[in-house]
């Protein structure tokens, strides 16, 4: 989904740095940044690439996603955020967005949990769609979004995905399948939860999110 139209590529939470490396390899943009909290995973991180990477373009910056100094560097920017929940993305891409309205930024994401109130915030700041896939990994699903900060030629963001239930091969059919009854049951687990001890607002919240995952059609 990593497209060759980006002078700029953030590998934003990247931890060990692997899908940075895997786009250095790749030459998949002029300049790859390296972005993590942590100063030891990052200093780490900077001696296993000025070892292996020494003669590709590539930055390491070890601070809160929140502040990407996205206005230092010219060029169009794809900021990666992957691995971590929702929620936690949900507050990261505000930040970025408050601070760079003008800029149009693409973003490949990739949350753990709380995609249906991501989904809701891309739709809340008038992001679009590029792309979006289902991945299942060891037994785990993954949505991925390819999105885009401009509202202009591109398609809605569905609170509950599109393409991503359509399969297009036998073994994609069984995943979208495999996802969508797992994901039905998480709500209503929850649902279940708020019926014992929560107010009826938040109980037709949840009816609201399992109404959306009823309407999906395989
Ligand atoms: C589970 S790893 C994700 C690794 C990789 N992106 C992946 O998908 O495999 C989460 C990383 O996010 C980093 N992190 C958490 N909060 C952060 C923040 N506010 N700014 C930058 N990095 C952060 C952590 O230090 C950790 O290395």
């Amino acid at each position: 989904m990593v497209t060759s139209d980006y002078h700029h590529i953030w590998d934003c939470c990247c931890d060990h740095g692997l899908l940075g490396c895997a786009l250095l390899i790749r030459k998949a943009a002029n300049n790859i940044h390296f972005v993590d909290i942590v100063p030891e995973l990052m200093s780490e991180l900077e001696q296993k690439l000025c070892l292996f990477y020494e003669n590709s373009s590539w930055k390491t910056h070890c601070l809160n996603v929140t502040n990407l100094p996205l206005a230092k560097y010219e060029g169009k920017h794809l900021v990666i955020i992957a691995g971590i929940g929702g929620d936690l993305m949900i507050k990261f891409i505000e930040a970025i967005f408050q601070q760079y309205k003008i800029l149009n930024i693409d973003f490949l994401l990739c949350p753990v949990h709380h995609q249906y109130s991501l989904r809701q915030k891309l739709i809340a700041l008038d992001f679009s769609l590029k792309d979006e896939v289902l991945v299942e990994d060891n037994q785990r699903f993954y949505e991925i979004l390819l999105v885009t900060s401009s509202s202009e030629n591109h398609y809605k963001i569905h609170p509950v995905g599109s393409n991503i239930w359509q399969a297009k091969s036998e073994k994609q059919n069984e995943v979208t399948k495999k996802y969508l009854k797992k994901t039905l049951n998480h709500y209503q687990r929850i649902q279940q939860g708020l019926q014992l001890s929560s107010s009826k607002d938040k109980i037709n919240s949840v009816q609201h999110i399992i109404n959306a995952y009823h309407d999906v059609s395989l």
